[in-house]
């Protein structure tokens, strides 16, 4: 197959008609990017599992471009839900509500509950928007990577990682880099209260502003028992190491304001947490192709999208098990 294809109006056609042919086809989305298949497509789902090499019981994220396909995937949304997914959606924002019974459950691993999303990206809704109109009801995504690897946040990254592993009629569509840089907020929505699983862009003061409730504060203890929750998600093969002092040979991602120590690789140089976001895996995969020694995170903020930096760079982070 052809590396990568350039986004484009013909492009997104041919990738909404793939994807209903059974399919994968690698795409952008402003959070990182997506290997999607027809989530009602059994082998093409399937596929899904075998090039990831993820296990079968973990869930997929089923995206779709309006919300009025969300009756066809689930059943009982809260208000507060509803609430959410008019104010954040598009977006990064990921709903976890309770699954239609009449959907079959190998897209979500078993489970009687489905993650949905309104990506916030112009090239993914276009091929979304394609793909319902010629009769596809949602594409299943996780993040086109290797399990337990990172997240590709551009089209060559996808074609680094899982190039190898894709066939004949599969695509990887480039839509240039993922705004964001980092996976979408998970909201479990299917309780009284919701409850943030995964921390993201949309962070829970945001979410408590905007419902006006206070939520169970999300702690690393607390967290659901899926692929997105393993200590070792998110691995770099360069062992990695958050707010310690980097040594000669090691490689540095700290904002602008903290100086590089001699002998240490600044791998980036991030002005606003944003940017210290949206770089953060390149610079994981920078360091991984330049075989550095280590490389050391340093983030002392707390504020906005610093918590869900940290929760990816410690669970990225080499654990001294003792
Ligand atoms: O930003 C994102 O969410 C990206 C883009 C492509 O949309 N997708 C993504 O998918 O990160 P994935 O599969 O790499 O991570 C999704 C996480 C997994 O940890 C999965 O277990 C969890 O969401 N998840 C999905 N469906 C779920 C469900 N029904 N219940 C609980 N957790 C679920
Ligand atoms: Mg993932």
């Amino acid at each position: 197959m052809r590396q990568t294809t350039p986004f484009s109006k013909s492009s997104a056609l041919r990738a909404a008609i793939s994807l209903l042919q059974g399919r994968l086809v690698a795409f952008p989305t402003e959070t990182v990017y997506g290997l999607g298949a027809d989530a009602l497509n059994r082998q093409a789902v399937s596929r899904i599992y075998q090039i990831k090499e993820r296990p079968r019981s973990h869930p997929l994220i089923v995206h779709i471009s309006n919300t009025n396909l969300l009756k066809y995937w689930v059943i009982e949304i809260p208000d507060y839900a509803q609430q959410i997914a008019e104010q954040f959606w598009p977006g990064p924002v990921t709903l976890i509500l309770k699954k239609n019974p009449m959907i079959n459950d190998f897209v979500t691993g078993g489970q009687s509950n489905i993650g949905i999303r309104i990506p916030n990206n112009s090239c993914a809704l276009e091929i979304l928007r394609n793909f319902e109109a010629i009769g596809g009801t949602g594409v299943a995504a996780p993040s086109a990577n290797m399990f337990k690897s990172i997240s590709p946040t551009n089209a060559q990254d996808v074609w680094k990682e899982l190039g190898k592993r894709f066939s004949n009629g599969d695509l990887i569509i480039d839509g240039g880099n993922s705004k964001i840089g980092i996976e979408s907020t998970i909201i479990d929505c299917t309780k009284l209260h919701p409850k943030i699983l995964r921390p993201g862009y949309i962070t829970q003061t945001m979410l408590e502003n905007f419902l006006d409730i206070k939520l169970k504060k999300f702690t690393q203890k607390n967290k659901i028992n899926h692929s997105g929750e393993h200590l070792t998600h998110y691995q770099p093969k360069t062992p990695l190491f958050v707010n310690i002092t980097p040594l000669p040979g090691d490689g540095l991602i700290a904002l602008s304001e903290i100086d590089t120590p001699q002998s240490v690789y600044r791998l980036s140089t991030p002005e606003t947490l944003d940017s210290f976001a949206s770089s953060l895996y390149s610079s994981f995969r920078k360091a991984d192709e330049m075989k550095l020694a280590r490389i050391v995170v340093i983030l002392e903020r707390q504020d906005g999208i610093a918590e869900a930096i940290m929760d990816r760079a410690t669970k990225a982070s080499t654990r001294i098990l003792n």
